[in-house]
Formats: structure tokens, C-alpha cells, sequence
């Protein structure tokens, strides 16, 4: 027998229960053995649920069961949940996260402690929901250079485009589906602003070349200054207005990352990419592209990726999985990227631009800090990358 605790019983923790019913036979197959949920932690009252049996209010309880082997955080922010991870951890047990603010801003500390106690710390959620990508990046693309990656990183920034877009609905009525929906953070300015992405990228960034990129150190640039007119003129050129987290290593060694909405190319996978979907292509010096593609958000999807981290910390309980990154990366700024860029305004087209509707054009590919340039002197009011 193996027993499991949870940590936070919001969207994912009851996820992860709901998982483990569904699928306790299948699971217990896999594993050689059954996985018992031994503990709720939850400062909520659980006495009316049929979970009231295992519901602690206190985590030293689970620090302390020498039984216990697994901890699921699903605590969620950087204050409770780091101090449950560092004694879970301290106090040898594998801790399984959906939380990437965890991971992203204290991702390092938290491996280096579980490669000390020579347990697992395990993040598959954080990134992508329900979608296996981190284990592909750091396990099936080892033997790449990795040399960039680009992807929708959060399902309700794209819920929300996709709604106005083809439902026709305001910015504010489709971000509260999303949150009825359970897809938008506790503060939905996390995911409106660019933040989550934020992080996720980072996390990406951390495993694809093993040196830190903190989310304060990066351009983020949400999706509440979008103004729906560009999202019509980006159609009508066959282009699609997404927000993207970026992260690629440069030719001098150097790496970038950032987040910005940007208009991506019709021909582009990522594209046709809708509600809580999330996709990330990721390109190896060996395997060309590769995407990734599935829900980004929820509780089922999200407990998926949770529950196949448990299984795993499980099944390498004496070797463990090697996994960390070390020093700060160094980083280039978004100034240097070369990419074409929409500008709008109310300007005469210069040359060598592709004229688009509604005073738009499109230009060749130059530097962010030229086309902030040219912008300022034509005094364009809108200005967003192109993905071709
Ligand atoms: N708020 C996040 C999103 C949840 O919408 O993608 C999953 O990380």
C-alpha cells in the first residue's frame, strides 16, 4: 500500500481525489500495489463531504507519518505552500505540484533540497494542465539542443479570445465563464496580465537549458490592452491574435523569454488553437518541431498530470529522478528579437511594409527596438509581434 496526502482541496486537490476514484484499479495495476489517500489538508471544513475521514487541519501530522510517502501541493502562491514543500521534502517525502509560482520562483531551492534528501519533486501540471510536456522536454528531447520554444500557456486568456472572437461576448462575461469554469487563478490579473504564462515559460526555459529564468526578469505583456479591432484586421489578413510565451536561445549562447500577444500566421499549428486549449511546439536541433497539444486548465485535466507525477514519484522511490537547473541564465531582452511586426495607426504605409485594413501594416523582420522605433515615428498607437 501507498499512501498520498493533498494539500489545498480547491480545483486540482478535489481533482486529484476524483482521479484517484475514477481510476483507483488501473492505478493500483500500474503501481503493483494500492494508493490510499491518507490525508486531506485543507483549512475548509470537510466534515460534510465523504472525505471528512482523512481531513487534517494540521500539516504536522503529515510531516510526522513515517507511512506517508507522497505529498500532493495544491496550495497554490509562494507563502504556505513553499513552507509545506520545503518540511514535506525535508521530512522525506516526494511532493507532486500543479503550483508554478512554486516552481518558477523557487524551483531551484526546492530540488536541490528533495536531490539532498534523494526524494522526487515533481511539476508536470505547471505547465500546460493536463498536457505531458515537461516530462517529454527534460526525458524524450534529451538528446536535442533545444532551440525554442513558443506556445499558448494559459487556457483563460485564450477561453476569453475565443469567446469575443467567435461568441461575440464581452471581455468581462467570458473571463466569468472561465472562472465558473474553474480555468482562471484566484486572481484572474495572473492569467489577464500575462503572468502565468510568465511563469510557465520560465519553467520551460529552466528545463530546456538547465539555468534559471526568473519571472521578474522577463517582458510580460498581457491581453487587457487588446483592442478587438485588431483582432478583426489580424483575421481578415489570415492571421489569428494569441498570447504567446516565447523563450529561445540566441546565436551567441545567450537565452530570451517573454509573453506578449501576438498575430499568428493562419499556417502556423498553433493557430487554430481555441478555448482552454493550450499548445506548445517545441524545436530540437534533432527533431525539428514537435507540438504538444490539449487542456491547459481544470480540475480533471490538471489532476491527470498530478496523478501520472504521483505514479512516477512511486515508481522511483530509491532512484530518484534527476531533475534541477543552476545559475541564472543570461539573458538577451526582448530588443534584440528579430521578428515582423503589426503596427497601426494613422499613417501613410511606408514602402516595405505589407499594407493590411484599418491603417494596418505588416513589416519585414527587424528588431523589437526598431520597430519601437519606426512606430514612434510614424506614431502608430498599436504595436504586437508576428509568429509566421
Ligand atoms: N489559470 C491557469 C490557466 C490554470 O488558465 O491556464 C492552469 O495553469
Amino acid at each position: 500500500m501507498a499512501n498520498f496526502a493533498i494539500m489545498g482541496f480547491g480545483t486540482v486537490g478535489s481533482g486529484v481525489a476524483e482521479v484517484l476514484r475514477m481510476n483507483a484499479d488501473s492505478i493500483a495495476a500500474k503501481l503493483g500495489e494500492p494508493l490510499k489517500l491518507k490525508y486531506i489538508l485543507d483549512v475548509r471544513d470537510l466534515s460534510a463531504t465523504p472525505y471528512a475521514g482523512v481531513a487534517v487541519k494540521d500539516f504536522s501530522v503529515l510531516e510526522n507519518d513515517p507511512d506517508l510517502d507522497v505529498v500532493v501541493e495544491s496550495i497554490g502562491g509562494a507563502k504556505v505552500a513553499l513552507d509545506f514543500t520545503r518540511r514535506a521534502l525535508m521530512a522525506g517525502k516526494h511532493v507532486v505540484t500543479s503550483n508554478k509560482e512554486l516552481v518558477a520562483s523557487h524551483g531551484k531551492e526546492l530540488l536541490s533540497i528533495a536531490r539532498e534528501k534523494n526524494v522526487n519533486y515533481l511539476f508536470e501540471a505547471s505547465v500546460g494542465g493536463g498536457i505531458p510536456v515537461l516530462r517529454p522536454l527534460f526525458q524524450c528531447l534529451a538528446g536535442n539542443q533545444i532551440e525554442e520554444i513558443v506556445g499558448i500557456l494559459n487556457g483563460t486568456t485564450n477561453y476569453i479570445l475565443t469567446r469575443m472572437v467567435k461568441g461575440g461576448i464581452p471581455f468581462d462575461e467570458a473571463l466569468k465563464e472561465a472562472q465558473a469554469k474553474g480555468y482562471a487563478e484566484q486572481n484572474p490579473a495572473a492569467d489577464v496580465e500575462g503572468l502565468d504564462a510568465g511563469r510557465k515559460i520560465c519553467i520551460l526555459s529552466d528545463l530546456a537549458w538547465g539555468k534559471e529564468v526568473l519571472p521578474e526578469k522577463i517582458s510580460v505583456q498581457g491581453i487587457s490592452g487588446l483592442d478587438l479591432k485588431d483582432v478583426a484586421i489580424a483575421s481578415e489578413a489570415g492571421y489569428r491574435v494569441k498570447l504567446l510565451g516565447r523563450a529561445l536561445r540566441l546565436a551567441d549562447g545567450r537565452q530570451a523569454a517573454y509573453v506578449a500577444p501576438h498575430l499568428v500566421s493562419g499556417d502556423c499549428p498553433i493557430a487554430p488553437v481555441d478555448d482552454v486549449f493550450n499548445a506548445i511546439m517545441i524545436r530540437g536541433n534533432a527533431v525539428g518541431d514537435v507540438m504538444f497539444y490539449g487542456r491547459g486548465a481544470g480540475d480533471l485535466p490538471t489532476a491527470s498530470a498530478v496523478m501520472g507525477d504521483v505514479i512516477d514519484a512511486l515508481q522511483h522511490r530509491t532512484r530518484r529522478r534527476e531533475l534541477g537547473w543552476s545559475e541564472s541564465a543570461d539573458l538577451a531582452g526582448l530588443e534584440e528579437l528579430v521578428m515582423p511586426w503589426y503596427l497601426r495607426g494613422d499613417f501613410a504605409a511606408p514602402v516595405d511594409c505589407r499594407v493590411l485594413s484599418g491603417g494596418a501594416v505588416m513589416t519585414k523582420p527587424m528588431t523589437a527596438g526598431e520597430a519601437k522605433a519606426l512606430a514612434e515615428k510614424l506614431g502608430a498607437m498599436v504595436i504586437l509581434p508576428v509568429l509566421q
